[in-house]
């Protein structure tokens, strides 16, 4: 397997290729970047199996969506990725083939929920949660420094010293450590316990990268910022959440709330389901279609997708709408289902 990395900036998209199949998987492609990365690729005669996100970033556009539309290549996120554009979700542990080589899937969350790190051969992918002599920042929504914490001590240095370590970012031109550097020498990990990890993580008070919901929304919906008028963080903050367990206790009341499914009709009819008397408006589509809400009058309405990060753009959406009794189901219809309990297709 040969490896390449294609940008030579501060945010580092990598290319791993199996030689004999002339077959590759490209991780974390820039948005602005992808005719780039179809250039090299047809010089070199090399073939996407597929196209991976690390992560949903929020500091760029992705391009996976586009690169996957022009090279017929398949989207590959964690299973707990919240854009609808993913074709193959991966768990812990999965392999996935890259001609006849192979990368391993680890779930390392912490940076957000869906950060994986892929273990390829003699190096490690690392994303956005263990970069060279520092760590992503775990203050985005869905981040948690206790937990990304847990990943980089228990997934990633537990990996041989030797193996190479290269992450989505580097601001210092670093291009590559390994797992024993930085077990050694990584001004945030070494010789600190769990507890002044988080310390130190949630005191470093960085700025918002901007523009960052200009990145981040489009990354987890798949919309264009001219598509809808996506709400601010603070109005974001401010969504209510409640998990499935309470979602089903006040279903079964005797004043149910309205449910809206903010998903593609394809996801809705997918795998996961949905939830019965769940009534389909895809995030899109949720501000001309507020009439349909008109008789959820003095009812409570939830917004529901596939892990609760579109419905919550979608509560904040309503409530800026005058929309007075807006929750979002935390954890969405994975959550749903992971807590066995019934949907309809
Ligand atoms: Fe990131």
């Amino acid at each position: 397997m040969i490896f390449r990395e294609l940008n030579r900036g501060k945010c580092k998209t990598y290319l791993a290729i199996s030689e004999a199949s002339r077959k590759a998987a490209i991780i974390d492609p820039l948005r602005d970047k992808v005719d780039r990365y179809l250039a090299v690729l047809a010089y070199h005669g090399w073939r996407l199996d597929s196209i991976i996100d690390t992560h949903t970033h929020a500091d760029h556009r992705s391009g996976a969506m586009e690169l996957g539309e022009l090279a017929g290549a398949p989207v590959v996120m964690h299973r707990l990725a919240p854009a609808p554009h993913v074709s193959i979700h991966v768990e812990d542990g999965q392999p996935l083939k890259v001609g006849d080589e192979e990368l391993r899937v680890l779930h390392t969350p912490g940076h957000t929920p869906d950060s994986i790190s892929l273990l390829a051969k003699d190096r490690v992918f690392t994303g956005d949660v263990l970069f060279i002599h520092g760590t992503g920042r775990s203050d985005f929504a869905g981040g948690d420094a206790g937990i990304q914490h847990d990943s980089i001590m228990g997934k990633l240095f537990t990996l041989p010293d030797e193996v190479l370590v290269f992450p989505a970012h580097d601001y210092r031109g670093h291009t590559q450590s390994s797992i024993g550097e930085e077990k050694r020498s990584n001004p945030r990990l070494a010789g600190k316990t769990r507890d002044d990890y988080i310390n130190l993580m949630n005191n470093l008070g960085l700025p918002l990268p901007d523009g960052i919901q200009e990145a981040l929304q489009p990354n987890q919906s798949d919309l264009d910022p001219g598509a809808l008028k996506f709400p601010t963080l603070s109005q974001l903050n401010q969504v209510r959440q409640l998990s499935a367990a309470e979602l089903l206790d006040r279903i079964a009341s005797t004043n149910p709330p309205m449910l809206i499914d903010v998903r593609g009709e394809d996801e809705y009819r997918g795998e996961l389901g949905h939830i019965s008397g769940a009534h389909l408006i895809p995030l899109k589509e949720l501000p001309e279609r507020t009439d349909e809400l008109a008789n959820a009058k003095g009812r409570d309405i939830v917004a529901i997708c596939r892990v609760g990060v579109r419905s919550a753009t979608a509560a904040a959406i309503l409530t800026g709408l005058g929309f007075e009794q807006v929750w979002n189901l935390k954890g969405g219809m994975i959550e749903w289902k992971d807590a066995q309990l019934p949907v309809e297709r």
